[in-house]
């Protein structure tokens, strides 16, 4: 039997890939060898989910074609849009998006396709109908009629269209594209692992995201987002922060937004999200949500030497754009789809079923006992 491996499979290489590098002790990430910060500085949401999908950057045709079948696509089937319209009160985002995400195998005739041009097919269709479940069952628990989506939108300004029924303004269209863009890929994270164990077994597509938005909703995982604008809104203000993660450090509680399996530096995603906060605080003369997040990250490297994640600043950013705190994570399932379905493809493409071992620790040799006698 091979050595057990670090927990958690730490450090475990298990299968090569060209599609995202992170280069944990430097702080550095690469998304098919482009440097995220470029990609932040320069690119669109759209761009990257093509440079993911196809390993190079769009031409300008290429990039319009690929735009406007995003938006084509946007638009829900009928049962789909029956389902968000009957859920139960109270049901979650990340539930409700996990089911409908399913749900919509069942209206792709070619969903029991699996490893030919139909994949690329059926990523187009989870790319471009993520953010339009999210967004019309926000409306609909709200008690208002879905909008339906603007083709000649992009995907992010669609998707906060969808939301707020109104198109949104140009700079906040323009940072959530950005943060679109940084939430993309991450190389092996648990969640993508995921869909490559699913598609692995030569199951499909939908499959494979469904297990994939299953794995981010963990708090450990996407679900850290949503948790971290929890906790400032429990601290309430800037000078009770302190005090507040200092009691919860001593009680050995984690605080969400911090530390990565990887990184051993500052995430690179983190300083574009440090950035934003500030500017939609600037933008909207409120910086508080803003000063808390610096305090909680001062705080927790002064006490731990712990690094932020990609999630500390982007509780504030979408809080500070009037989005729902439980549509935190699904805006990073939203974003990760393109890094999801990319996976699924180069998983297919050189495909082996993974299989890892156990190191059995049990009992050796148990005699069977009647069950009167028991
Ligand atoms: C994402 O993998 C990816 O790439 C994920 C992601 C992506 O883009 O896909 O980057 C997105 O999921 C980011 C992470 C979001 N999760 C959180 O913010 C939740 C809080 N973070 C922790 O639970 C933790 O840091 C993990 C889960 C992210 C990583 O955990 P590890 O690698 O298993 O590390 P660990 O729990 O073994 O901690 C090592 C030490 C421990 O101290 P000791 O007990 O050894 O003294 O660091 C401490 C931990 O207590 N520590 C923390 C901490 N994270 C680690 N202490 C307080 N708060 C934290 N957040």
């Amino acid at each position: 039997m091979e050595e057990t491996v670090g927990r958690g499979l730490e450090d475990v290489v298990v299968a090569e890939s060209d599609i995202c590098f992170i280069d944990g002790h430097e702080g550095r990430l690469l998304y098919r060898g482009y440097n995220v910060d470029d990609l932040a500085r320069e690119a669109t949401y759209e761009e990257v989910a093509y440079l993911l999908w196809h390993g190079h950057l769009p031409k300008s045709a290429e990039l319009k074609a690929f735009t406007e079948a995003i938006g084509k696509e946007a638009f829900l089937p009928p049962d789909v849009l029956a389902f968000l319209a009957g859920v139960p009160a109270g049901a979650t985002p990340m539930e409700v998006l996990r089911t409908a995400v399913s749900m919509l195998s069942l209206s792709d005739p070619t969903s029991e396709h699996v490893g030919d041009q139909t994949d690329r097919t059926k990523a187009l269709r989870l790319l471009a109908k993520t953010p339009s479940i999210v967004a019309a069952f926000d409306r609909l628990r709200n008690h208002q009629k879905p909008v339906m989506p603007r083709p000649d939108f992009g995907l992010a300004k669609n998707f906060l269209y969808m939301l707020h029924g109104e198109p949104p303004v140009d700079e906040d269209a323009h940072i959530l594209d950005v943060c679109l863009i940084l939430h993309a890929d991450h190389e092996f994270n648990a969640s993508t692992f995921a869909a490559r164990v699913t598609a692995g077994t030569l199951s499909d597509m939908y499959s494979a995201i469904t297990s994939a938005i299953g794995t981010l909703k963990g708090p450990l995982h996407g679900g850290a987002n949503e948790q971290v604008m929890r906790m400032l809104l429990e601290i309430g203000a800037e000078d009770k922060v302190e005090s507040w993660i200092k009691d919860a450090l001593a009680n050995k509680k984690k605080i969400s937004g911090f530390g990565h399996r990887v990184y051993r530096t500052e995430d690179p995603r983190a300083r574009h999200l440090r950035a934003f906060s500030e500017e939609i605080g600037t933008r909207r003369g409120d910086l508080k949500y803003f000063r808390m997040t610096q305090k909680v990250e001062q705080t927790v490297f002064a006490e731990k030497g712990i690094y932020l994640n990609v999630d500390l600043y982007s509780g504030s950013v979408y809080y500070q754009m009037g989005i729902a705190i439980d549509l935190f994570t699904p805006i990073f399932a939203i974003a990760r789809t393109a890094g999801w379905t990319t996976h699924v493809m180069e998983q297919l493409a050189h495909n082996r079923l993974i299989r890892p071992r156990a190191q059995y620790v049990g009992p050796e040799r148990e005699l069977w006992v009647p069950i009167e006698k028991r």
